[in-house]
């Protein structure tokens, strides 16, 4: 920390963000391995916040490596950088009044724990994206699992590096057993329910 920096406060507070917009904010932190359907459930969760007027945005782990994060590769400080950057861009998205679905692996525990400890204990709700990896194999979507095999890929989460499930996630979706409507309407039930529209 830089004792030469100085914290400046706006006029427009968080809070008066959330009364314009009609929503609170909120962090929707989905976590899971490669292929479990993380990104799918944020674009569907997505769509039907977009339909209740909600104002939202994805911060995909895949895009943010195209960009932010394109100097990081998969080692565990790397992630560990990776989860801390997603966190504080989503804590900026939150100040800005706005729902952010942060879909990445976030395969360590003390990653996702710090990620937390930035924000309000009702702002950050984990999701786990629960499916065995010998259906993420299966479906292996973008053919990395079949190189990770061949030894094409190093680090790769499930095979060659952890991946440490939530302890307590706030919600957990099986993926290989709940269909995605299912899974949204029960996303958007813990949100409403949680406070997203007071
Ligand atoms: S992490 O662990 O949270 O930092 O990863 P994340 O930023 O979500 O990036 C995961 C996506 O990168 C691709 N990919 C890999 N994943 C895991 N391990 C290795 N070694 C790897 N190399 C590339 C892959 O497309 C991941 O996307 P998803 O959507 O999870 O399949």
């Amino acid at each position: 920390m830089n004792k030469n920096i100085t914290k400046h406060y706006g006029l427009i507070s968080k809070e008066d963000r959330q009364r314009k917009n009609g929503h609170k904010s909120k962090i929707v932190w989905f976590t899971g391995l490669s292929g479990s359907g993380k990104s799918t459930l944020a674009v569907h969760l997505e769509r039907e916040l977009f339909a209740r007027g909600v104002n939202t945005y994805i911060l995909d782990g895949d895009n943010m490596r195209l960009g932010l994060n394109k100097d990081l590769k998969f080692s565990k400080e790397d992630r560990k950088e990776n989860i801390r950057r997603l966190s504080e861009v989503g804590k900026l998205f939150v100040d800005a009044g706005i729902v952010v679905l942060v879909s990445a692996i976030s395969p360590f525990k003390k990653d996702r724990d710090e990620a937390r400890k930035i924000f309000k204990t009702d702002e950050f709700i984990e999701v786990y994206v629960k499916c065995s990896l010998h259906e993420c194999e299966r479906r292996d979507p973008k053919g990395l699992y079949k190189k990770a095999r061949a030894g094409l890929i190093k680090d790769f989460t499930g095979i060659s590096s952890p991946y440490e499930p939530p302890e307590y996630p706030d919600l957990i979706l099986e993926t290989d057993k709940e269909s995605i409507k299912n899974m949204v309407t029960r996303l958007i039930d813990y949100l409403v329910d949680n406070g997203l529209f007071e």
